[in-house]
This record gives structure tokens, C-alpha cells and sequence, in this order.
């Protein structure tokens, strides 16, 4: 069986060359991830030879407009989208909110929005905000265990009726780290005749979601989590994004790309986005060799799979050292393949937050506590939000050495 080679992976990411940054073990990726020279030697070039007002009448500008083309052109490719249903904004936070104020033009009195208290605010402040105003839009809360931080999914099946309008859930818990079957929740929506936004922020570093086997409306997530620069993409389906209000200038109202992204494009951080997606095939070239070319999608599915196996071993190390720990664990207890991200929550019963975290610093081992802008599901969870959790996340460039000074460092502090 292909193992992932970690080393040459981290070859790949100038920070691990960098004498301060590179003696770190970062474990606060789900905060935003390193990117690799794929990504950074492309803004290097758009920022020196390509820095103008991209598609006009001269060389370097019409360069930068190839450049962004290629990027909307390359990422569509790598989930599975068609190149007119992917956009660009400045965060999924600015994604969605653009979003609701599309849709709240077209909400009626007694229509349902349902959303969960596991999201990220961004995926959940924005929707329930769909009722102000008196405009007699009903919000029901899809709303987690409060032991584990868990979905039900026969919860969403007693909300749903045919006044349902609109769902949004998470792909992947930003704290609890569960993974949804998200293809199994779109069809149970549009059973329901309602359309689904599913924020794949936590999800997507892990594996790219294929949008059109999920069957979603929108998926939105943050590239600079996903190995990428600063930069929301968001994909809405084509003949949903025809249905919905245009949020531009008048003139690009038949514009798919700028129908929803009222803000000029941030020009050099789409312009090297592309980056992201050479980087996944020039891993999967590394792992299963080029001579097969098969297409952009499946080598982003095949190595993004090599990378979530990895992960998840390193994971159950972590997660078998806290169960023996006196800790709450948020999220399912076990890292199962397609079940769990390697994003880990956990709060100690006997060991401050801010004691643990301190410990890890000395280690020099980067993680955080807090809400983590899952304010509602901490305190769900029965958990001061300003307080919060400590999150450990991992992605597939954390080796398994990091992974053991991890954790002689918690079996010391715990
Ligand atoms: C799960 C999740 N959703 C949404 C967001 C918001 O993303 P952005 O920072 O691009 O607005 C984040 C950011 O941390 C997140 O973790």
C-alpha cells in the first residue's frame, strides 16, 4: 500500500525551511494552513511581472487575466464543478453573508430556514439574520447533542417540511470534527423541496469535496485553509445561481462569477489560487507516478485520500492518548477514515486551557483555545465560550515526530 511521504511533502512548504517558523510544530491549521512554493512562486510572479488592471489591452494585463481564468478553470476542475458555478470572495464569511442577502429577497412569510448550532458563526449567523425585519421567516435550530457536540440526523428529518426553504449544515464540525454524509442530507432536502449550503471550511483541507456527487447548492470554503492564499471559493450550483438576486453592478448581473461577489476580485490571490491545485497533482504525480494522466479530479481525489489516511493514523495516536486522559473529548472519541477530521477538541477536567496551551508552547508546539467562532456550540456543549476548548488540527504535511513530541508534551501536562 502507497504511504504518504511526509518528508517530500514538506519539501514543498517553504515555512519548514524557515529558522524561527520551521522549529514549530503547527497544530492550529484549521486556523489556516502553510502553502507551498506552488502557490507562493505564483503570487511572487503576479506581484512582479503582472501586478496591473488584469484583461486589458497590453502584455502583463493580459497575462493576470489568464492567470485568474486558469485558477477558476483549475479549482472547478478539482471539485468536480463547472467553471461558470465556481467563485472567488475575500472569505467565506463575506461568501455566505453575500449569499443571504440573495436569497432574503426571495423568502415569503411562513418560509422555514433550518441551521445547526454545531457551524462556525459563518455558516449560521448570517441565515438566522434571514428572519429579521418581521418579514415572518420562521428559524429553526438543527441543534446538537450536548454531551459529544453531535448531529442527529434524524433531527434534520423532523425539521423538514414543506415549508423548508433553505438548510445549512457543516461538512465538518471546525471543533467537533465529525464529517457529515453530506450527499445523504442533500437528498434529504431536496426531498423536502428546499435548497442546501454546506460549509466545507473544516472539510476541505482534507479531501476537495466532488460538489456534483454530493448534489449540493452551495459549498463553500477558505482557500487559505487549504493550502492556498487568502481567498473564499464558493460554488453554487448553475441553475440555482440563475434563480437567485444579483448582488453586483448592474452591468455583470449576467456574469456568473461576479453575480455573487459584489467585491472588485482580489486580482493576485485568484491569479495564483491555481498554485494549490498543481501542488495536489505534483503530489499525486510523486505518490502514483504521471504516466497514467488521469484526470485533474481524480488526482485530487486519489493523493487528498493518501493524505486523509495519513492523518487519521496520526489522529487515533492522539486520540487514544486523551481517552486515557481525564478529559472531555468534543466529537466522536475514535478518527475513522471519511468520519473524523484530524481536528481535535478537548477540555480537561483537571488542567486549565491556558496551562495546556502554555505547556505545549514551551515544546514549541502551536495550538490554541477558545470558541473558535463556534460560539453556539460551546455553549451548547455547557462550556464558557470565553473560555472554550483547546483544538489540536492537523493536516497532511504534520509528521508522525510531531505528532510524538505532541504527545509526551500533553501525557506530561495531563
Ligand atoms: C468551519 C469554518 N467555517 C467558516 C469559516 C470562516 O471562514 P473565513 O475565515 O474564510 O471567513 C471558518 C474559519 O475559521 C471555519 O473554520
Amino acid at each position: 500500500m502507497t504511504e504518504l511521504d511526509v518528508e517530500f511533502v514538506r519539501r514543498q512548504f517553504p515555512a519548514f525551511d524557515h529558522p524561527e517558523t520551521g522549529q514549530w510544530a503547527f497544530l492550529e491549521n484549521a486556523g489556516g494552513a502553510y502553502a507551498p512554493s506552488h502557490v507562493i512562486d505564483k503570487l511572487n510572479h503576479f506581484m512582479v511581472a503582472t501586478k496591473v488592471q488584469p484583461y486589458g489591452p497590453s502584455g502583463p494585463s493580459e497575462e493576470a487575466g489568464r492567470a485568474m481564468d486558469l485558477s477558476h478553470e483549475r479549482l472547478a476542475a478539482a471539485i468536480n464543478a463547472d467553471v461558470d458555478e465556481v467563485m472567488f470572495g475575500p472569505s467565506t464569511s463575506i461568501n455566505t453573508y453575500v449569499v443571504a442577502q440573495a436569497l432574503k429577497e426571495r423568502l415569503r412569510t411562513g418560509d422555514e430556514v433550518i441551521v445547526t448550532n454545531q457551524d462556525h458563526e459563518a455558516n449560521s449567523g448570517v441565515w438566522r439574520r434571514l428572519a429579521d425585519g418581521n418579514n415572518g421567516v420562521i428559524v429553526r435550530e438543527w441543534a446538537v447533542d450536548p454531551e459529544t457536540g453531535r448531529l442527529d440526523m434524524a433531527g434534520l428529518q423532523r425539521l423538514l417540511n414543506e415549508r423548508t426553504r433553505f438548510v445549512a449544515v457543516t461538512h465538518c464540525s471546525n471543533v467537533a470534527g465529525e464529517i457529515h454524509d453530506v450527499a445523504a442530507i442533500a437528498r434529504q432536502v431536496h426531498d423536502a423541496g428546499a435548497r442546501l449550503a454546506v460549509d466545507g471550511v473544516s472539510y476541505a483541507p482534507h479531501d476537495f469535496p466532488d460538489v456534483h456527487a454530493l448534489g449540493v447548492d452551495f459549498y463553500f470554503f477558505s482557500l487559505y485553509k487549504t493550502y492556498g492564499p487568502h481567498q473564499g471559493l464558493m460554488y453554487v450550483r448553475r441553475s440555482v445561481l440563475e434563480g437567485i438576486a444579483n448582488q453586483a453592478h448592474i452591468f455583470n448581473a449576467d456574469n456568473p462569477r461576479a453575480r455573487l461577489t459584489p467585491a472588485g476580485p482580489q486580482h493576485g490571490e485568484i491569479a495564483c489560487a491555481s498554485g494549490v491545485v498543481d501542488y495536489l497533482e505534483a503530489m499525486d504525480a510523486h505518490h502514483y507516478g504521471d504516466d497514467d494522466t488521469p484526470a485533474c479530479r481524480d488526482r485530487v481525489a486519489r493523493i487528498m485520500a493518501l493524505f486523509h489516511s495519513h492523518e487519521t493514523e496520526q489522529a487515533a495516536r492522539i486520540l487514544a492518548l486523551l481517552r486515557e486522559k481525564d478529559v472531555r473529548i468534543i466529537g466522536p472519541e475514535r478518527a475513522d477514515v471519511g468520519k473524523r477530521a484530524p481536528t481535535i477538541a478537548f477540555r480537561s477536567n483537571s488542567v486549565s486551557n491556558a496551562d495546556v496551551v502554555a505547556r505545549l508552547r514551551a515544546d514549541k508546539i502551536a495550538c490554541g483555545a477558545g470558541h473558535f467562532y463556534a460560539y453556539r456550540l460551546i455553549e451548547a456543549l455547557g462550556i464558557d465560550p470565553n473560555d472554550g476548548v483547546v483544538r489540536l488540527s492537523l493536516v497532511h504535511y504534520n509528521s508522525a515526530d510531531e505528532v510524538s513530541r505532541l504527545l509526551n508534551a500533553l501525557d506530561d501536562v495531563l
